[in-house]
């Protein structure tokens, strides 16, 4: 479904007024809801960052901040909601962040280990898709293949969240933006440079740098570019936003005077087998001293973790007084609170919402 889709959020009113409000029911006031407010944000499913477009990541990022500073607001606003997650890859931060979360606002997480198998290896993915549907207000997917996702929300009749795919990892950068947005001010006047693999967070950094209207560069090795697709969509969102997409081959080009400097593992998961080759390959692009001196005096650094220390980032990056991956970390428990409040209709329930979102 909408991973194809060029700018997401366009479609997002024609969905909720025709198919999705008929496989998505629960969700129709919803949508009446945003078309009454224009200014609030209504998403079936966060399966791409090129779902949410401008207007879903301004709206998630504006609400992370205020649950950041006001928790107990939103103590029970998901009361009784219930949430399942299946991994098929490991993980630290995204499963705790979530759990973490979906409890924080007096809902209940389930965690299944798919690590073993595929999602679809024992039945397909509509028939889970259908039965989940009618135990679980959500689902939250962690897979290799971005089609599995895609799937299970063209399926279920209830909010799918990428938790991570080959393709994407949109929470993350979503995490990534508000964690820049505390530290500047802003985004929009801001350059984020990402050296190393034109990874699935490579990917939703730039998607959601072009819906902000920010500054990216990416440098990457040849043939370790981002995906065309990812690209043109990212493209198509800075025209309208004014953001600026810059991708090279040059780290130190990248670099210069940028606002923060990012980089994620040369070897992401599932590529295992590629490892050798790669760390013959990547490490002109480590993130070391001698790089961030390239950036702004001010810079940041940024990784979504986990760091290979020694290989895209040493120690003397990670440890400076210049990182900001804690500060990342923590913010993903924020942005996934968000996440999860407005795909379950929480701004419903908020007595005076159109303050928060
Ligand atoms: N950054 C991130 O997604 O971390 P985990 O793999 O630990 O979830």
């Amino acid at each position: 479904m909408s991973s194809t889709g060029v700018v997401g959020y366009k479609t997002q009113l024609a969905r909720t007024q025709g198919q999705k409000k008929d496989s998505k029911p629960r969700r129709a006031a919803a949508s009446r809801a945003s078309e009454r407010a224009p200014q609030q944000f209504w998403c079936p499913d966060l399966v791409s960052t090129r779902d949410l477009g401008p207007l879903g990541v301004e709206a998630i990022l504006r609400l992370a901040e205020i649950m950041k500073s006001c928790p107990t607001d939103f103590q029970e606003t998901l009361k009784g909601r219930q949430m399942v997650m299946f991994f098929e890859k490991p993980s630290l931060r995204t499963r705790l962040t979530f759990e973490a979360g979906m409890v924080s606002l007096g809902g209940s997480a389930m965690f299944v280990d798919q690590t073993h198998e595929r999602l679809d290896a024992r039945e397909k993915l509509s028939d889970v898709a259908h039965n989940l549907e009618r135990w679980v207000d959500l689902i939250v997917l962690r897979t290799f293949s971005q089609d599995t996702i895609d799937a299970m929300a063209q399926h279920a009749r209830v909010p799918v969240i990428n938790a991570l795919s080959d393709l994407e990892h949109p929470c993350q950068a979503l995490a990534d933006y508000l964690t820049l947005i505390e530290r500047f001010g802003d985004a929009k006047s801001r350059c984020l440079a990402y050296v190393g693999d034109g990874n699935n967070v490579a990917h939703s950094l730039l998607l959601t740098a072009a819906c902000l209207g920010s500054s990216i560069r990416i440098a990457t090795p040849q043939g370790y570019a981002p995906d065309p697709q990812i690209v043109a969509d990212a493209r198509a969102i800075a025209a309208e936003t004014g953001a600026e997409i810059y991708l090279l081959t040059d780290p130190r080009e990248a670099v210069a005077g940028a606002d923060a400097v990012y980089t994620d593992a040369w070897t992401s998961m599932g590529h295992e087998k590629e490892e050798d080759e790669r760390a013959r390959i990547f490490p002109p692009y480590q993130v070391n001293a001698e790089l961030m001196a390239e950036a702004a005096p001010h810079a940041v650094f940024m990784h979504c973790l986990p760091a290979h220390r020694g290989l895209e980032v040493t120690d003397g990056v990670m440890d400076s007084p210049q990182s900001v991956i804690f500060e990342q970390a923590e913010n993903r428990l924020h942005v996934q609170k968000a996440i999860l409040y407005l795909l379950l209709g929480g701004g419903d329930r908020l007595p005076a919402r159109s303050a928060y979102v």
